[in-house]
């Protein structure tokens, strides 16, 4: 099974400090160089040209390093250029003892975490992002297994980038095909979730654990075939109830998996109720759906509407607002929604086509995307 890439990063770098008692890597020109010698595994590595771009040109191991910490030194560089945008446990826990990082020829205790970080501007092309989405998707259908850490890195990371400038930038990606639906939707919705969050004023631990749910709110829609995914036609009553499981399964998923995701949980199973009792799964009794469930339903609606489909083209993001201030208080939450509007007015967009990745396949020409 193929590797995280994040992942990948850190196990080569922690076998490199295994090996060497204190390894020193230095990032220059995007490129990573340990012992004057590039290392080319780590070539398309992202996060080598966002830290040097900060000013980290110089990361030194003291073992031992253990990957939580190279986790959290990579939270610390995130609350670094977000300026604590998102704060989270593991980021205010500066100053790591194994990882020292600075300038290229800083040493010295007094200067190892002395980085000026002006402000950050980095394009993003959100291929790693996009490939650890893929990846935990293929982790949940295959090995059965959640990985929170990765889920958390993706989302700390789409935070990063959603704050690399002055004004909220919203980094949504584009589809380009079809096998990317359930990539880019996961990615976009979580992107949203956060941007809203932090628009109603929710605090960093809400705002990260929303962007989570948002990542995994379609998680149930592994156990659909890929046919009936990709149907380009109207579905038969079967298949609409398969494709209505999504819901349930996946809350189910996530809850056997991981405990701790129980809001995540709650959103995937109720992110397609809508406050006038319409929707999926349906109820005797009116149900008041949990908060995050309602804010993740408004981003989700909103990234489908603006996703092109062979029968109509994308939305433009002012109609997709329209349709949601006119069900406002009906379908769903008026003040989430006059949230969201103010959010997507105020923010750039920066609309990302996604490059070809391992995770794409030739999808059948007709294919639609399915409904959120
Ligand atoms: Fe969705
Ligand atoms: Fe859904």
């Amino acid at each position: 099974m193929r590797a995280c890439p994040s992942t990948r990063a850190a196990i080569q770098l922690l076998n490199l400090v295994a090996t060497d008692a204190t390894a020193q890597v230095s990032f220059i020109d995007g490129e990573v160089v340990y012992k004057g010698q590039v290392i080319r595994e780590l070539k398309e590595w992202d996060w080598s040209s966002k830290l040097a771009k900060i000013g980290v040109q110089r990361i030194e191991f003291i073992p031992p390093v253990q990957r939580e910490d190279f986790d959290g030194f990579l939270s610390d560089v995130h609350e670094r250029l977000t300026q604590a945008a998102i704060d989270t446990a593991e980021a205010r826990q500066m100053g790591r003892p194994s990882i020292r990082f600075g300038a290229i020829g800083v040493r010295g205790a007094e200067t190892e975490t002395a980085v000026t970080i002006a402000t950050a501007t980095i394009a993003y092309s959100l291929r790693e992002e996009a490939e650890a989405i893929a990846w935990i998707h293929e982790e949940v259908e295959g090995a059965g297994s959640l990985p929170l850490l990765e889920a958390e890195t993706v989302v700390r990371s789409l935070s990063l980038a959603m704050h690399s400038e002055s004004q909220m930038l919203l980094p949504l990606l584009q589809l380009k095909e079809f096998d990317q639906y359930t990539t880019t939707h996961s990615s976009n919705v979580s992107v949203l979730a956060m941007a809203l969050s932090e628009q109603l004023g929710l605090g960093p631990k809400e705002v990260r654990e929303f962007g989570v749910a948002g990542l995994l709110h379609d998680l149930g829609k592994v156990r659909i075939p890929k046919d009936i995914l990709t149907k380009p036609g109207a579905f038969t009553d079967s298949e609409r109830a398969l494709m209505r499981r999504h819901p349930v399964d996946g809350a189910k998923m996530i809850l056997e998996r991981e405990k701790r995701l129980d809001t995540a949980a709650v959103v995937a199973y109720e992110h397609h109720i809508m406050l006038n009792g319409g929707g999926y799964p349906t109820f005797k009794f009116p149900r008041d759906c949990h908060y995050a469930s309602k804010l993740v339903h408004v981003c989700d609606v909103y990234d489908a509407l603006c996703t092109n489909r062979p029968y109509r083209e994308a939305w433009h993001s002012e109609m997709a607002l329209a349709y949601l201030e006119e069900k406002a208080g009906h379908e769903f939450d008026a003040d989430i929604v006059t949230a969201f509007a103010a959010t997507a007015r105020n923010s750039s967009f920066q609309r990302v086509v996604l490059e070809e990745t391992s995770a794409d396949q030739s999808p059948p020409a007709t294919a639609r995307p399915p409904s959120p």
